[in-house]
This record gives C-alpha cells, sequence and structure tokens, in this order.
C-alpha cells in the first residue's frame, strides 16, 4: 500500500511534460539535490531546435515588464500547499449539493482547484480589485505570515488577511495589482475547458495593463471582445473632468476558435419593429436599408421606381449592398419594399421567420439591459440584513449584469461550472440560481473569498466571505419558497482554507516534542476529521471536492463513499472494516496508515483486495 503524496503535482512538471511531448530528443536524465537521477528538459538542445526563432539576454523584444514579472510568474508554477476544510454548519445541503463556496485567499485555493478542475471550467467571471488607490489588495508576501497565523490558532480570523492598501503614491501602484493578477490568472486559464471562456470586469485605472496580462497569458488570438458596460444611471455632475459612466468586460476564451457566444433572445421592442404592412403572407418584416459604405463594385446601378421615378444610384459615398441581378430576383419575389405609394428609396424585406433565432451580443451593454450599480446594492441589500450602510459592498455587480454573461457562455442544461475567484458579496452565485430557474439549466458554481473584514464590526457578519454566504441561503429560501417543486441545486458546500491534514514530513523529528512526535508517527494532524482527510485526499488524486458524500458503518468504524472513493480514517482497523470497504468495488480506497497494528495486517490487507477487488487502487495516510 502506498502512502498519498502531499502536494499536487507541480505545474512545472506539466509544462516539461508537455515540452517532453513536443520535443522527445530535448528530454535528458539529471542527478537531483537527493541524489536520485530525475528527468530534465535539455534547454540548449530545445535552444537548437528552435533556431532563429528564440530571443534572449539584452535583446529587444515586445514585452509588458514590471517590478514583481518574475515573481509573478513563479508564484503561478508553485505547487499547491495546504487543503480545504469542509464546514457543514454553514452549508446548506451538504450532502447532494454540486456547488461550492471556498473561503481563502484565490491564489492557495486556484492551485488547489489545479488537479480537480483542470479544463473543466466552462466559464469564469471575475470582478477583481481595480486598484483605485482606494481598494485594498492581497499581498502575496504576507503569506508566510499567514500560515504561522493559520498554524498557532487554527483557523482564520479577520487579523490573518493579508490584505493591503495599494495607495497611488505607494510607488508600486501598478507593479503591485499586476504581480497580484498574473498567477492568478495563469492557473485560471489551466482551468477552462478547450471551450471555455472568462470575462473579466475592470475600469480605466488598470484596463490596459490587464488587456496586456490577458494577451500574455491567453494568447492575442484569444482576445474575443473588450465589452462597455454602462455602470450608472445618472451622471455625476461633482466629477471634475468626466462622469465615467463605464465600465469595461474584457472576454478571452481558453481557444477562440473553439468558443462562440450564444445569440441572446431578442427583446419585445426588437420583435415590435417587425411588421406587415403590405400583408406579406410570409409575415412581419423589417425594412433594410439597401445601401452601405464598403465598397462593392457591382453595386451602382439606377433603379426605376414603381411610380416611375428613376433614382441615379446609391447616396453618394456608399453602394447598393447587392448586385442589379440579386436585385432583380428579390424584386420579382416580393422582397423589395417601395413604400405605400411605391416612390420610396428601395429596401429589402427582412422576414422575422427567416432571421436567426437570436440576436448577435454587442459590445455596448446599456443599464437598461445589464442594470446599473444602483440595481446591483438593491439587489444585495434585499437579502442581507446590513446594520451598518458602511458595510455594504461598492463594488457589488448587478445580477443582470452577470446573467447576461451566463446567457452567453456555455450551455444551460450541461452542468456547466461557473467559477467566481474573486467573489464578494456572491453576485455569481446568485445569478447562477436566477438563470437555472430561468431556463432550467443545471449549472453548478464555485465562489472564492478572501474571508476580508468588514469595515465596521457586525453582529452576524463577519466578513465579506460571510456576506456571500448570507445572501446565496436567502436568495435560495426565496426561490424554493416561491418555486416549491423545481428541481434545482439551491444548495452550496462550505470549504475553508487551512494547513495540509498531514504533519510535514520534512520536520525532523528531533525538533518536536512529545506530541508532535505521536503526531507524526499518524501523519495526520490532531483534531481533522474523516471528512476533512477525504477532502484532502480528494483534492490531491483530481476528485471532485462537490462529489456526494454518504456515510456507512462497518465494525462500529465510519466509511465515508464519495462516488468511486471509499475511505476509512478510524484510529484502529479490523478485518472485517478491509473486507466491507473491498466488497464495495471502488476505484480507489484510503486506510489510516498508523490504524494498522503492524506489516502483517497491511498485507492482510492487501491480500483482501487483491482476492475481493483486485482493480482498486489502496492507499493509506
Ligand atoms: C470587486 S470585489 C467583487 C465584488 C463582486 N463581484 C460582487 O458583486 O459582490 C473583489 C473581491 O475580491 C476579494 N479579494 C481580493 N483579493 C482576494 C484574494 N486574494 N482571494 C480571494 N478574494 C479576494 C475582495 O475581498 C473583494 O470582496
Amino acid at each position: 500500500m502506498d502512502s498519498l503524496r502531499r502536494d499536487s503535482v507541480d505545474p512545472a512538471a506539466r509544462d516539461a511534460d508537455r515540452l517532453a511531448e513536443l520535443f522527445p530528443m530535448v528530454v535528458t536524465e539529471v542527478i537531483g539535490a537527493d541524489g536520485r537521477a530525475t528527468r530534465a528538459i535539455d534547454f540548449d538542445q530545445l535552444r537548437r531546435r528552435l533556431g532563429d526563432y528564440v530571443v534572449e539576454g539584452e535583446r529587444e523584444r515586445y514585452r509588458l515588464d514590471w517590478p514583481g514579472k518574475r515573481r509573478a510568474q513563479r508564484e503561478a508554477r508553485e505547487p499547491a500547499s495546504g487543503t480545504l476544510r469542509p464546514v457543514r454548519s454553514e452549508s446548506v445541503n451538504f450532502d447532494t449539493t454540486g456547488n461550492l463556496f471556498i473561503e481563502g485567499d484565490n491564489l492557495d485555493v486556484l492551485r488547489l482547484l489545479q488537479e480537480p478542475y483542470l479544463g473543466r471550467i466552462k466559464l469564469i467571471y471575475i470582478d477583481p480589485p481595480y486598484n483605485t488607490g482606494n481598494d485594498f489588495i492581497y499581498d502575496d508576501d504576507f503569506s508566510q505570515t499567514r500560515a504561522g497565523y493559520l498554524t498557532g490558532s487554527g483557523q482564520v480570523g479577520a487579523g490573518g488577511v493579508p490584505l493591503v492598501a495599494n495607495p497611488e503614491w505607494g510607488g508600486r501602484f501598478h507593479s503591485n495589482w499586476l504581480t497580484m493578477m498574473y498567477p492568478r490568472l495563469a492557473l485560471a486559464r489551466n482551468l477552462l475547458a478547450d471551450d471555455g471562456v472568462i470575462f473579466i470586469s475592470i475600469d480605466d485605472h488598470e484596463i490596459d495593463n490587464l488587456k496586456k496580462i490577458g494577451t500574455e497569458i491567453f494568447g492575442e488570438q484569444n482576445f474575443v471582445a473588450q465589452i462597455i458596460w454602462q455602470k450608472v444611471y445618472a451622471p455625476k455632475n461633482s466629477a471634475r473632468w468626466f462622469s465615467e459612466d463605464h465600465d469595461y468586460i474584457l472576454v478571452f476564451a481558453r481557444n477562440r476558435e473553439r468558443w462562440q457566444p450564444r445569440p441572446l433572445a431578442r427583446t419585445e421592442a426588437m420583435e415590435a419593429r417587425y411588421r406587415n404592412p403590405d400583408d406579406d403572407p410570409r409575415g412581419p418584416w423589417k425594412a433594410e436599408n439597401m445601401s452601405a459604405r464598403n465598397r462593392y463594385d457591382a453595386g451602382v446601378y439606377p433603379i426605376t421606381t414603381p411610380s416611375g421615378r428613376v433614382i441615379d444610384g446609391p447616396p453618394r459615398g456608399s453602394y447598393w449592398r447587392i448586385s442589379r441581378q440579386r436585385f432583380d430576383e428579390l424584386d420579382a419575389d416580393g422582397r423589395i419594399w417601395w413604400g405605400a405609394d411605391g416612390d420610396n428609396v428601395p429596401a429589402v424585406k427582412r422576414f422575422l421567420s427567416e432571421v436567426a433565432a437570436g440576436r448577435t451580443p454587442q459590445t455596448l451593454w446599456p443599464y437598461d439591459e445589464v442594470g446599473h450599480t444602483q440595481d446591483a446594492k438593491r439587489a444585495l441589500l434585499r437579502y442581507v440584513p446590513f446594520g451598518n450602510t458602511a458595510n455594504v459592498l461598492n463594488s457589488v455587480k448587478p445580477v443582470e449584469l452577470v446573467r447576461r454573461i451566463l446567457q452567453l457562455a456555455g450551455d444551460p442544461g450541461d452542468g456547466d461550472i461557473v467559477l467566481d475567484f474573486f467573489s464578494g458579496s456572491g453576485t455569481t452565485a446568485h445569478a447562477v440560481l436566477e438563470q437555472n430557474l430561468a431556463d432550467g439549466g443545471n449549472r453548478r458554481f464555485i465562489g472564492v473569498q478572501i474571508p476580508e473584514p468588514l469595515p465596521v464590526a457586525e453582529a452576524g457578519l463577519a466578513s465579506i466571505f460571510e456576506i456571500g454566504l448570507t445572501r446565496v441561503r436567502n436568495v435560495a429560501a426565496e426561490i424554493r419558497a416561491r418555486h416549491p417543486g423545481a428541481a434545482l441545486d439551491l444548495g452550496f458546500r462550505v470549504l475553508r482554507w487551512d494547513t495540509s491534514g498531514l504533519a510535514d514530513a520534512r520536520v525532523p523529528p528531533d525538533t518536536l516534542d512529545q506530541a508532535g512526535l505521536a503526531a507524526q508517527t499518524d501523519r495526520i494532524r490532531p483534531g481533522r476529521t474523516g471528512e476533512d482527510l477525504l477532502l484532502q485526499v480528494q483534492l490531491d488524486w483530481g476528485l471532485d471536492p462537490a462529489t456526494p458524500i454518504t456515510v456507512a458503518t462497518a465494525d462500529g468504524r465510519e466509511i465515508l463513499v464519495a462516488g468511486e472513493l471509499v475511505a476509512c480514517f478510524a484510529a484502529t482497523i479490523s478485518p472485517g472494516v478491509v473486507r466491507a470497504v473491498a466488497e464495495r468495488r471502488p476505484r480507489w480506497a484510503v486506510f489510516r496508515d498508523s490504524a494498522f497494528a503492524g506489516d502483517a495486517d497491511r498485507i492482510n490487507a492487501g491480500q483482501v483486495f487483491a482476492e475481493v477487488s483486485p482493480a482498486t487502487d489502496v492507499k493509506v495516510l
């Protein structure tokens, strides 16, 4: 029986695998620091392969650089540390839901999600801090301090959140923000499915930089659009220069050739533009201008109207959009509109029955379609009973805005996973529930939010993370009350980042006290429950941490079943328990190493599996 490894797969190792597949001749072996032979990439060989396509050293090239970029790139390749622990008491429908709310720094969490969700996320929407100088950004330099805090106290508290102000006069205004964003976007890209897409809210402070790092990470060929969202309802007359009326939303596809937005449903106003003044049996139609500015050499000819008036040609500087021959064909088919008196400049009749089912999305999103900031706040206030105005998030986005994104991306009935790793007050989760209700979809959400403390302490709401939980809990309850029979997943499983459930094997035993030594023998940190350990195993093996869990017992010990994984983390184990687990014929089985009295018991357990369920991969913690 093998031991479960502690850290998740190293992203650098994954990149090396990709290189090895493309260029097998650059793979070699070296002796590592531990004296063992290990695989390596022969960079000199690779450079020779790439010939003139390599740029190195001082040579000028086009790129965005900032102090901290190397660190940011390193952060993107660091393997995961820590784990996620389930919090049943704060979850809703813990055992059955496919939705996750994760409390923690999104860099830690994104690293942990690499294995289970690699290439599986269809849509990411994020609304990161805009770097206005007034918002806080996460300082990754503090991660060590926080790890120490967590180990000491066993929980994340307001004091453990390493958010720092990033004032414009701080000297590293853009650099700090870029260093924060870069690794998170790089890790997010790994999670996107090949036909997945990311939408990112931003404003003028960082739009240029965001577009540049987005282009670097996702590839210029995968840039899709820069949307303008009209966010304010009324202009700010107090503005010194201009009233800022809009934000941006940048859209990058993982692979633009594989992603396309779904057409939007036509609005009533749009449908109303189709009429039928000539009682055409083909139904309502809309008159479309026949001239356009694009040069079209066959589009210059005179036309005689039914009333006998001669039109010399298209208006100066434009061309008819169709050739003479095509025009005559359409006219013969009753598809040209000359006006009620037969004297108008001709227009082509576009029939409602013949246009595509929906409308092509545009890059300008007005508030009357997707809401404005006041709508956003109203929705938040409706579901969260704030005691203090200062705690109402200013950056909250309208539910309709995120619903528009959900309508464009992915397939409602495909069980798509929608990720928001700057989830704030939980607008994305709220929008997923509402959109699933509206179109019968079964999208799942994953929200990630650091427990940023509120500006003013408030009973019942310790952090922004808790605002999100309260909001979505209340939204779900309201939907359930309005639609008691609807088959909707209105629950969420709460997970919290924490240090690994396995003691650090690298700590030399002689530096530990007696309790520490006992923990080392067991490898499992005191206080971890079976569900904690199950979740850690799921993350390490790349299994979905939202898989429903059922609990059984055998010989008085708890057995946890999560899909094809069966685990027993009881402190002692009996042959009956081993057999009960094996008889479930799981794909994976896990036990606590220290539960076996000795090597003989381990060998016996191995034999039981060989006999009852030889295909099971059996491991110990
Ligand atoms: C602009 S707000 C998002 C608002 C959200 N769209 C809404 O409608 O409520 C950005 C959020 O990201 C959170 N945040 C900042 N750094 C983070 C980090 N490293 N990990 C997780 N969350 C973070 C902040 O606490 C803040 O709540």
